[in-house]
């Protein structure tokens, strides 16, 4: 019998394009090529885990069919599993923080969701926080799970499984580096474990905000002795340490801040046409930065992991004065 599930998989979610860019690899010197998750249902990588995790819940019976899926998210994770949750027959309670883009807010609740503001998402130990809230939400109520990507084994799972394999297999296993931002860290420790398990030499690096201290976990295996707030890049950075990050996977992580990727942004948008999204250009904006660091040979295979595409941050990222390019474009390809 075919499950819904595989239906999903096979024709909504995963299997997204790569694709080689030609202006980055002109740039660059190398040959970049950009996995781009926007081609997901719900337009973003999250979808991914999402359906990972829900598949989990219902399958060890945590919830039953009607029930609620409750999610702390910026807004991609929630939105995956709002719109997953409507067609195997669940509702959606999702707490975002009030940093998350006003686009994301709208589709979350023209998706279904029932969706609650929250202060920040510095994790399980802030009575404010979207992790917090949702966690109490989800035991103080019966038929709701809280998925909670942040510690949720599923979340590496589904890169491990799916996101993983398919670049190893459209690089026809060439791949030299995997570049991809970092918050829960699912993306690049489910990623970056399955592309060691088949070459230990391919470079699996990571992208924060300033002030993030995934990267300073990385090199010492300790938290830093302050915290300070790290700059806003939606989706990435984080001030604790997730269980759905692991270290092991990750050979080092890049900082970047906002204002820079902002530009980058923009730069890439006059030139290109092409809106990227702000995870995605703080990728970009981590070649500009770190190039001499990076070392690409003319010959390495480079994969940017781009989550999800920038119509979800006109708001933040194209709305101020800039000059709009000749060709117009909305879901442009890069
Ligand atoms: C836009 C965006 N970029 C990057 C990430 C980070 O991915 P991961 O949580 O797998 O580390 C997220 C996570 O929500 C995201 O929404």
């Amino acid at each position: 019998m075919i499950k819904k599930h595989d239906i999903l998989i096979s024709k909504f979610i995963g299997n997204t394009p790569l694709r080689h860019c030609d202006a980055l690899s002109t740039r660059y010197h190398t040959n970049i090529f950009i996995k781009e998750e926007f081609h997901n249902l719900g337009m973003s990588a999250k979808d991914r885990p999402a359906l990972f995790m829900m598949e989990d819940a219902i399958a060890r019976k945590k919830i039953k069919p009607g029930g609620i899926f409750v999610e702390a998210s910026s807004g991609n994770t929630g939105l995956g599993i709002t719109l997953i949750a409507k067609k195997l027959g669940y509702l959606a309670k999702i707490f975002v923080s009030q940093s998350c883009s006003k686009e994301k807010i709208d589709l979350l609740i023209k998706a279904g969701a029932d969706i609650e503001i929250c202060e920040n998402s510095n994790g399980l130990h802030d009575f404010n926080s979207t992790q917090f809230r949702a966690q109490s939400f989800a035991s103080m109520h019966p038929n709701a799970y809280f998925t909670n990507q942040y510690y949720n084994t599923q979340n590496i799972r589904a890169h491990y499984k799916t996101t993983g394999p398919e670049i190893w297999e459209q690089t026809d296993g060439d791949i030299t580096h995997f570049i991809a931002g970092v918050g829960t860290g699912g993306t690049i420790s489910g990623v970056g474990r399955f592309l060691k398990e088949q070459h230990t030499d391919i470079n699996v690096w990571g992208i924060e905000p300033s002030g993030s201290i995934l990267g300073h976990f990385v090199k010492h295996r300790t938290l830093p002795t302050s915290i300070v707030p790290f700059d806003p890049i939606e989706g990435i950075g984080r001030n604790f340490i997730p269980g759905s990050f692991d270290a092991d996977y990750v050979d080092h992580i890049f900082q970047v801040n906002c204002q820079e990727t902002k530009r980058v942004a923009k730069e890439y948008y006059n030139q290109t046409g092409i809106r990227v999204g702000f995870s995605s250009a703080a990728v970009m904006a981590s070649l500009d930065s770190y190039i001499d660091r990076m070392d690409f040979a003319p010959t390495d295979t480079v994969v940017l992991f781009f989550p999800d595409h920038g119509d979800r941050y006109i708001s933040k990222l194209y709305n101020d004065n800039i000059r709009r390019p000749h060709t117009s474009s909305n879901m442009t390809t890069f």
